[in-house]
């Protein structure tokens, strides 16, 4: 069920009557009456839309985090960008620096760090402004160690059953192929990182990362993958902004997914499912410019070409 809970409070006598937040809300949860804003609706997206347009602190959403905005490693101006009022090109070459680091320094994150990148995280959107995704902290090596041991068992286990090349194609046949697509994109690779593990301790997995938080998401929600991803997204972005490294790691996802144990080992409930394993330290590695990607496909549906 969707939070929809109204917790919107609205002090009349700071209220002055511009009707800004009547005009802003999108669950129609405030309207005017006799010059003044009232709470009169039975639902809200507790977006925080009224607190943000008021213009005389008149507004308090209850749901909203009073701390959710207050950093330890930097200051947030409570102030409003308007559109237009922020340098693009800073932002794309930020966008664009971002690169997945796969060599880091032992240099520990300090937990206060990694509790503000997951606060940042939690400012991307989510549908029906559900946030309900949740973040796991693997907040050092030793932790990160367990857990790459518990997906190197994962990963030792599915490549003895790729061995099978019998099973590979009766599973192929009766239209299951995914075993054999991971056995010609993956056992190999997968097969040299256990290896590479085994002989010189070198983790091709988490790539000495010290630090890892896992994005998983509560069941419930409108669109709860993409709202976990969009967190991941600004993340990584932040991360980059405050000297750090990250890089996501999708083998870590794909033996959560398919092995529950992994996910009960860190301790995050069932009914959960992880999105994303971020990968998390400070850099050992520098660049000299940006890449562009691929020649990217782009079509305009023109109106009336459909006829
Ligand atoms: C969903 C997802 C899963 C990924 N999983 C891994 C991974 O397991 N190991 C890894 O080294 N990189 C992983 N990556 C990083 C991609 O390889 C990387 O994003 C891509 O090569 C583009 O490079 P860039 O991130 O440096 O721009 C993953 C990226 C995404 C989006
Ligand atoms: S935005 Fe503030 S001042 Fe304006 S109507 Fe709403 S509560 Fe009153």
């Amino acid at each position: 069920m969707i939070d929809r809970k109204v917790t919107t409070v609205i002090d009349p006598q700071k209220c002055i009557g511009c009707g800004l937040c009547v005009k802003v809300c999108p669950s129609d949860t405030i309207s005017m009456q006799d010059d003044k804003a009232w709470v009169t609706g039975d639902r809200s997206l507790q977006c925080g839309h009224c607190v943000a347009v008021c213009p005389v602190d008149a507004v308090q959403v209850d749901a909203i985090d009073a701390q959710g905005l207050s950093f330890n490693s930097f200051n947030l101006k409570n102030h409003w960008l308007p559109p237009g009022d922020f340098d693009t090109a800073h932002l794309v070459q930020l966008m664009a620096s971002r690169r997945s680091c796969r060599n880091y320094t032992d240099r520990a994150v300090d937990r206060s760090v990694l509790q503000d990148l997951i606060k940042v995280g939690t400012t991307a959107p989510s549908g029906t402004n559900c946030q309900n995704w949740t973040f796991t902290v693997l907040p050092d090596r030793a932790a990160v160690n367990e857990f790459r041991q518990r997906i190197g068992s994962f990963f030792t286990n599915l490549n003895r059953l790729a061995e099978k090349r019998l099973m590979r194609k009766a599973l192929k046949m009766i239209g299951k192929p995914t075993l054999d697509n991971y056995y010609h994109d993956f056992y190999q690779s997968v097969k040299d990182g256990l290896k590479e593990w085994e002989l010189y301790g070198r983790d091709r997995l988490f790539y000495g990362a010290p630090a890892v938080i896992v994005v998983a998401t509560k069941p419930g929600g409108s669109c709860p993958r993409e709202d976990a991803m969009l967190a991941t997204q600004n993340m990584l972005l932040a991360a980059h902004s405050m000297g750090l490294g990250t890089c996501l790691i999708g083998f870590a996802v794909e033996a959560i997914k398919n092995d529950s144990t992994i996910q009960q080992f860190l301790t995050i409930p069932a009914e959960e499912t992880v999105c994303s394993v971020i990968a998390i330290g400070y850099p050992d590695e520098e660049y000299q410019g940006l890449t562009g990607r691929k020649k990217v496909v782009i079509r305009y549906f023109e109106a009336g070409s459909n006829k």
